[in-house]
């Protein structure tokens, strides 16, 4: 493990619980290219969307402590399950003890900011992780913003699996892709814009695009995570220090490192070199 002083300057560090936060990850690094980026996947213990809130926020903690071990001052949960479960406990009660310097951000406030000028039927569209939706982290966010919006959202519980399984480009994947677009417009046909809730997601959307009719709007976060983090570290110049920039990325893993590096490199379009490690 790279252990650092807690002062000196480290690593934006960005966590999923899998492959999914790559989709994030790969738009910071068009964004934000001179930064150094550790990338950590909680692999052997994904999917998160169907756990329990204190097993979320446990795992959660376990990967920014890690994080934070590691060199980050900085921490992006590229995953709405953790952002949803996790983030205001860690926010509030974990950080002030672990380090009030550093900080933990997620990914459905800037999601959230938006939406409220694409819709135009007011109708929005969540597809996300079970744990996502009954959480109901966006409609309460919406609510916060743009009180005019109805939003109603629709559990994919599938559709994490068949990515981290290789499989959202297979034949098998297309069953579940529109099952789960077809519930949602049969809930409510006015909507008009759909957000992927989940930053999985943006790895099936071949599939989602061929099966989402025309006139709907697809939002994917990477490109306003990214965004957002530009516009954060622009407004906070002492964390913008602490953050050091020699354009790196290292990943780390908690599954086999073979696995990794071969579905990584397949969704990155590059090779990667990944290092195992446990949380506990
Ligand atoms: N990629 C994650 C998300 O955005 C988590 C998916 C999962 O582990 O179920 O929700």
């Amino acid at each position: 493990m790279i252990q650092k002083p807690a002062t000196a300057p480290g690593p934006i560090g960005v966590f999923d619980s899998g492959y999914g936060g790559l989709t994030i990850l790969s738009k910071i690094r068009e964004a934000l290219p001179q930064y150094d980026y550790i990338y950590l996947g909680d692999n052997a213990r994904t999917p998160y969307g169907t756990r329990s809130f204190e097993i979320v926020y446990q795992f959660t903690l376990q990967a920014v402590t890690k994080l934070f071990d590691m060199g980050c001052h900085l921490v992006i949960l590229a995953c709405n399950t953790a952002s949803a479960k996790a983030l205001r406990s860690i926010q509030m009660h974990d950080l002030p003890l672990i380090d009030p310097n550093r900080r933990v951000l997620g990914v459905i406030r800037p999601t959230v900011e938006c939406i409220g000028s694409i819709t135009r039927t007011r109708h929005v569209g969540v597809l996300a992780t079970t744990g996502t939706i009954k959480s109901e982290s966006y409609p309460l966010e919406v609510r916060k913003l743009f009180p005019d919006i109805s939003v109603c959202g629709e559990p994919c519980p599938l559709w994490v699996p068949l990515v981290e399984n290789n499989e959202a480009q297979g034949d098998g994947a297309d069953y579940f892709v529109r099952k789960y677009i077809d519930e949602l417009l049969t809930r409510d046909p006015l909507i008009d814009t759909v957000i992927l809730g989940c930053t999985h997601y943006p790895l099936l959307l071949p599939k989602i695009r061929q099966y989402m009719p025309a006139h709907i709007t697809t939002v994917a976060q990477g490109e306003l995570v990214a965004d957002s983090l530009k516009d954060y570290l622009r407004r906070h110049p002492e964390m913008d220090s602490r953050c050091t920039k020699q354009g790196t990325c290292l990943y780390f893993t908690t599954e086999a490192e073979e696995k990794f590096c071969e579905s990584a490199s397949t969704f990155l379009n590059e090779s990667v070199k990944v290092t195992k490690v446990e949380l506990a």
